[in-house]
């Protein structure tokens, strides 16, 4: 059986989650749980990047330790997750000892990799910058901080030149695999980024690739971050996306740190050079990194990998797009071993991107709160091409509520019960019909090819289009009118039995978005069978099978005030 391995970006730890964490959070859930229809087996991993200098600067601000604001922020992700029914099953937090060992070790590895007859790694090498910094922002400057007079403006200074040595990641050697294996996989049909109108964007990106990537920070300006190790010399700390990056491999159940990019053989367990009190250092081996192949693969983490890496447009490139599958291939990953970047585009305020000082940022807490956690899921989900940027509206998300779930499909419900417990008792009879057999087959089948397109508001409308469809035939056959005629006894029952199986076929179809409402329509059904892609076939009501009682499902909810 094969595994769905998708992932999220980590959210900083520096602020609260908003709008744009909350769409990408759910967007992977509800891709995890369409991979569990399926009856894939699923590994869904989401977390949070705790270190980094902005959280050292907050947690200062706050005068607490960094560790005590970070597990502050992360437990308000982790309940945000929690109300919206994001159901993970790795966290990815990156002060975790098993996380910082497997940067440190990756970081080793690489080390220990040199170039045949030198002592000089393949990978990293140390140099000395100078650059203009600021001390009251504690960074370094560049051309675009310049003002139009080309001075450093008040808010830098004080500015001072600076000459400080630092390990660097070799990017530009890697330029033509890089592209090459781009063009490579859109050849194959399987294209490094989906939606694919942002392969041009990346190639663009690489081809303008002429630089190395700057990896540690001297620990006397950035302590919040994992160490070097000491062979690299003391006072260094990992850059933030050379940690951030590493969780991909990290979390994999079955990851040993021990052996960095390279993968346990047994068990699953991760066990940690700590834990097991084995030397720090990776024995240099024939074995060893410059193999081409993180083979052998434990069971577990070969199972998983490669993953989905769902992210957002701005850290496409260059770190997801860039540095992702060039410090992959240095650690041993095959080209046929890289992940797939599905990127998603930005929810905006009026076009215009949501940010602390304008004071627009939209918390998901409240409308979660106001509105249900699945009125919001089904806004988020519904409201937005996969890909595509759009504007964030609050009236946008009580009328596509209102519209889609309270007066078409809670209508439907409601109708569909009503009639059958009145004039059936709740009872249905199976009979053969013109109905709406077919039309729930096509839905079935688009709505699946929407999702494996990753196109969720695609495959929502189909599940909408088979509510509408239905709707309509209860205008056409009006089953109060067919009530009344004994002679369309049978005509009555096949109308309730297409009405009671289209609406069993559409809970599943919206499952993967909406769990509850599907749950709650299958109570209504009073249907305990499974809730599986497997089971969209027509005709599983049996016959004589009694419906429940109905109760509203999506009650109307009101239009903000102004
Ligand atoms: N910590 C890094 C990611 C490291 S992944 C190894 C980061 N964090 S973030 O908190 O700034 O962003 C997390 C995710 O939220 C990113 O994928 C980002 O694109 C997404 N979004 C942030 N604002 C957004 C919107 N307004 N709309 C949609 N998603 C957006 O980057």
């Amino acid at each position: 059986m094969s595994t769905f391995f998708i992932t999220t970006a980590i959210d900083y730890t520096n602020g609260a989650p908003h709008i744009g964490h909350a769409y990408e959070k759910v967007l992977a859930d509800v891709l995890a749980r369409y991979h569990r229809l399926k009856g894939d087996d699923v590994f869904f991993l989401t977390g949070v990047d705790q270190h980094g200098q902005k959280v050292q600067q907050s947690a200062e601000k706050q005068g607490v330790a960094p560790q005590e604001f970070v597990d502050g922020i992360t437990a308000k992700f982790r309940a945000l997750w929690d109300k919206l029914n994001v159901r993970y099953d790795g966290w990815a937090a990156t002060t975790d000892a098993l996380h910082k060992e497997c940067v440190r070790a990756n970081l080793q590895m690489l080390w220990d990799d040199k170039i045949p007859g030198t002592d000089d790694s393949r990978w990293i090498y140390k140099k000395s910058e100078g650059g203009y910094y600021s001390v009251r922002q504690e960074q370094f400057l560049t051309d675009k901080e310049r003002g139009a007079d080309g001075e450093f403006g008040p808010e830098w200074q004080p500015v001072e030149f600076r000459e400080e040595e630092n390990f660097y990641f070799r990017l530009k050697d890697h330029k033509q695999w890089l592209l090459d294996f781009i063009d490579k996989r859109s050849a194959d049909g399987k294209p490094f980024v989906v939606p694919d109108f942002r392969v041009g964007e990346l190639r663009n990106a690489v081809e303008k690739l002429d630089g190395d990537l700057c990896i540690s920070r001297p620990a006397a300006r950035l302590q919040w971050g994992i160490p070097f190790p000491e062979s690299f010399g003391a006072g260094f700390v990992t850059y933030v996306w050379f940690d951030a990056l590493v969780n991909y491999i990290s979390f994999v159940p079955g990851h040993d740190a021990r052996y960095a990019g390279r993968m346990k053989d047994e068990g699953g367990r991760r066990k940690s050079r700590v834990e097991s009190g084995e030397a720090p250092l990776l024995p240099p081996s024939a074995e060893g990194p410059s193999s081409s192949s993180f083979i052998p693969h434990p069971s577990s983490f070969a199972a998983l990998w490669p993953p989905l890496h769902v992210i957002g447009k701005d850290i496409m490139s260059p770190a997801h797009g860039v540095y992702g599958p060039i410090m992959l291939k240095a650690l041993g990953f095959k080209d046929e071993e890289m992940p797939t970047l599905l990127v998603h585009g930005w929810w905006n305020i009026a076009g215009a991107k949501m940010s602390k000082s304008l004071g627009n940022v939209v918390d998901p807490n409240l409308l979660a709160d106001k509105y249900g956690a699945e009125a919001l899921r089904y806004y988020l989900m519904s409201d937005i091409a996969t890909g595509k940027d759009t504007d964030f509206s609050e009236e946008r998300l009580v009328l596509r509520y209102n519209t889609d779930l309270a007066n078409n499909l809670g209508n439907l419900v409601n109708r569909t019960l009503n009639m059958a417990q009145k004039y059936r008792g709740g009872r249905l009879s199976q009979h053969p019909n013109e109905g709406l057999q077919s039309r729930a087959g096509y839905c079935v089948s688009a709505n699946a090819a929407c999702f494996d397109w990753f196109s969720v508001d695609g495959a929502l409308n189909q599940a909408e289009l088979l509510a509408t469809e239905a709707n309509q035939f209860v205008e056409q056959k009006a089953p109060w009118k067919l009530a009344k005629d004994p002679a369309q006894a049978e005509q009555l029952d096949a109308v309730l039995y297409h009405l009671a199986e289209s609406l069993r076929i559409i809970a599943i179809l919206i499952s993967p978005v909406l769990p509850n409402a599907a749950a709650g329509i299958f109570a209504q059904l009073n249907w305990t069978g499974p809730m599986t892609l497997a089971e969209a076939d027509w005709g599983k009501l049996p016959d004589g099978h009694i419906l429940g009682q109905p109760t509203p499902l999506f009650p109307r909810i009101e239009a903000p005030k102004e």
